[in-house]
C-alpha cells in the first residue's frame, strides 16, 4: 500500500463548484492527500453536488448506489472508504440525504468546505457529521484568509471567485437558499490573487460568481468598486491578455460595465446573461425584476459599446401557467437577438422555492415539445453563429494539447474551442488564425500569416 491517502472528487454543476473541488483538494493535499481520478482507489469520496434542477439531484442518489458497492468491496480488503456530500444538495437536503444514503459520512455544505479537513478526521474517528450551517463570521473570510489554494494553477486559464451568492429570489431558483446571500470579496485580494496566478503562467482569467455583475467590494480607498472598475484595474496586469465573466443578471448590466466592452480591449466580446423566458408575464411570475424591452435595450446597448459581442443566454421552458402565446414570445425574442450559444432547461420543480407551490405546472410531454421546439431554434442560431467564422481571422489562446496528435486547443474571443495543427511552444500565446472548417462543436484553423511574414516568405523563396 502506497503511504499517501487519496482523494477522489467528483463535481457537478457550476464553476463556482469546480472552483470549490479545487480548493477541497487544495486543503486535504496539506493532510496528505493526493488526488486520484479512479473512485475505486480512494481513501476519501467527496461528491460536490448541484441541486439546481432535480435530476442533477437524483443523478447525485444513483451515483451513492455505486460508490456503496465500492465502499463495501474496499472494507473486504480491509480498507475503510469515507464518503462526503458537498455542494448544494448537501445544503438543501441535510440528513436527508444520509437517510436516503446511510453509506454517505460526512454532509458539509458549500459555506463550510474550508472545515473539510477538520471534519473528515472527526468522522475518521467514527462519527458521521453534518454541517450545514451558514458560518457566523464573514463568509469571505476562508477565502480571503491566505490560503494556498488561490496559487495553485490549472494552466493557462483560471476561475476566480469575486462574489457568491444571490438575493434576488428568482421564484424556480434555489441558489438564494443554497448559497445564501449576496457577498463579494475585497478587491485587492482578488487583484492578489490574479498576479499571483500570473506567476504560475496564467494568461486568462474568468471572474465568476452567481451574480457576478452584482459585485461591490470594497476597494483599497474603502469605497464599493464595481465589476469595471475591477476589470480596469486587472486590465493593468500585462502578463494578463483576455478577461472574462459569469454569470450575470440583466437587473446588474451597469453602464460602466457596457461600457468597459466599449473601453477594454482584454474584455473578451462574449458575454452570458440569461434572460429565462421572453414573455413579460412569466418574468413577473418568476420575480425576475426586469421586462424584455430592458433586456434587448441592454442588448442594443452592449451591440453599439461593442458590435461584435457574442451573447449567450439560459432559458426555461414551462415554467408554471406558460401558455403557447408566452412560449411564442420566447421564441421571437431568441429570433430577434440571434444568440451565440444557449443552456435551455425545462421547468423543474424545486421544493422551498416559491413556483413550486403554484397549482399551474405544465405537463411533462407539453414540457418536452417546448425544450425541442427551442432548441432547434437555438441549434439554428448556433451554427450560424459558427458558420459566420468561416474563412475570417481570430485570435485564438492556445490552451493544450488538441484532440489528435500534432494538434493544439484554444479558445477564440467568443469562447468557441478552436483546433489547430501547430507546435505545442504556442501554447499559452494568442496566435491570428484563419478558420478554414467548422465542425459540430468547434471551429478548425490554420496558423494565419501575417502580412508581414507573408512578405518575408515571398522574399525567402524568391516568388515576389
Ligand atoms: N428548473 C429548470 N431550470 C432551472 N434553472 C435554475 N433553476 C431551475 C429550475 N428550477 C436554470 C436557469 C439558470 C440555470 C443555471 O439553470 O436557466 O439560469
Ligand atoms: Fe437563481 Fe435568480 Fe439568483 Fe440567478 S438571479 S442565482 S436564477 S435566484
Amino acid at each position: 500500500m502506497s503511504g499517501s491517502r487519496k482523494l477522489f472528487i467528483k463535481s457537478y454543476g457550476c464553476q463556482m463548484n469546480v472552483y470549490d473541488s479545487y480548493r477541497m483538494a487544495d486543503t486535504m493535499a496539506h493532510d496528505g492527500y493526493v488526488e486520484t481520478h479512479r473512485p475505486e482507489d480512494a481513501d476519501l469520496i467527496v461528491l460536490n453536488t448541484c441541486n439546481i434542477r432535480e435530476r442533477a439531484v437524483e443523478k447525485v442518489y444513483s451515483e451513492l448506489g455505486r460508490i456503496r458497492e465500492m465502499k463495501s468491496a474496499a472494507k473486504q480488503e480491509g480498507r475503510n472508504v469515507l464518503v462526503a456530500v458537498a455542494g448544494c444538495v448537501a445544503q438543501a437536503e441535510g440528513v436527508e440525504i444520509m437517510r436516503r444514503a446511510p453509506v454517505v459520512d460526512l454532509v458539509i455544505g458549500p459555506q463550510n468546505i474550508h472545515r473539510l479537513p477538520d471534519l473528515a478526521s472527526r468522522v475518521k474517528r467514527g462519527k458521521a457529521i453534518i454541517d450545514t450551517e451558514f458560518p457566523v463570521e464573514d463568509k469571505f473570510n476562508y477565502l480571503v484568509a491566505p490560503t494556498r489554494t488561490k496559487t495553485r494553477t490549472r494552466g493557462i486559464t483560471a476561475f476566480v471567485t469575486v462574489q457568491e451568492g444571490c438575493d434576488k429570489f428568482c421564484t424556480f431558483c434555489v441558489v438564494p437558499y443554497t448559497r445564501g446571500s449576496e457577498v463579494s470579496r475585497p478587491a485587492m485580494k482578488i487583484v492578489e490573487e490574479v498576479d499571483r496566478l500570473t506567476q504560475a503562467g496564467v494568461t486568462e482569467v474568468t471572474l465568476i460568481g452567481q451574480n457576478v455583475n452584482a459585485y461591490h467590494g470594497t476597494g483599497p480607498d474603502g469605497g464599493a468598486w464595481t465589476l469595471a472598475r475591477l476589470f480596469e484595474r486587472l486590465s493593468k496586469i500585462p502578463e494578463i491578455v483576455r478577461l472574462r465573466y459569469t454569470t450575470s443578471h440583466p437587473r446588474d448590466m451597469s453602464e460602466d460595465l457596457i461600457n468597459a466592452h466599449r473601453d477594454l480591449p482584454k474584455l473578451m466580446p462574449f458575454l452570458h446573461l440569461p434572460i429565462q423566458s421572453g414573455s413579460d408575464r412569466v418574468l413577473r411570475e418568476m420575480n425576475r425584476r426586469h421586462s424584455r424591452r430592458e433586456y434587448l435595450e441592454i442588448i442594443s446597448h452592449l451591440r453599439a459599446a461593442r458590435p461584435d459581442i457574442a451573447i449567450s443566454s439560459d432559458f426555461i421552458v414551462g415554467f408554471p401557467g406558460e401558455t403557447d402565446k408566452d412560449f411564442e414570445d420566447t421564441l421571437n425574442l431568441i429570433r430577434e437577438i440571434e444568440f451565440a450559444s444557449t443552456y435551455s432547461f425545462k421547468y423543474s420543480a424545486r421544493p422551498g422555492t416559491g413556483a413550486a407551490e403554484l397549482d399551474s405546472q405544465i405537463s411533462e410531454s407539453v414540457k418536452n415539445e417546448r425544450l425541442a421546439c427551442l432548441q432547434a431554434l437555438t441549434e439554428k442560431q448556433r451554427h450560424a453563429f459558427n458558420e459566420s467564422m468561416h474563412g475570417r481571422t481570430l485570435d485564438v489562446l492556445f490552451e493544450k494539447p488538441g484532440r489528435l496528435p500534432g494538434q493544439i486547443t484554444g479558445r477564440s474571443p467568443y469562447l468557441q474551442p478552436v483546433q489547430v495543427i501547430a507546435p505545442s511552444h504556442l501554447i499559452g500565446k494568442v496566435m491570428p488564425v484563419r478558420i478554414v472548417n467548422i465542425g459540430s462543436n468547434g471551429l478548425f484553423g490554420e496558423i494565419a500569416i501575417t502580412a508581414n511574414n507573408s512578405k518575408f516568405c515571398a522574399f525567402a523563396t524568391g516568388v515576389a
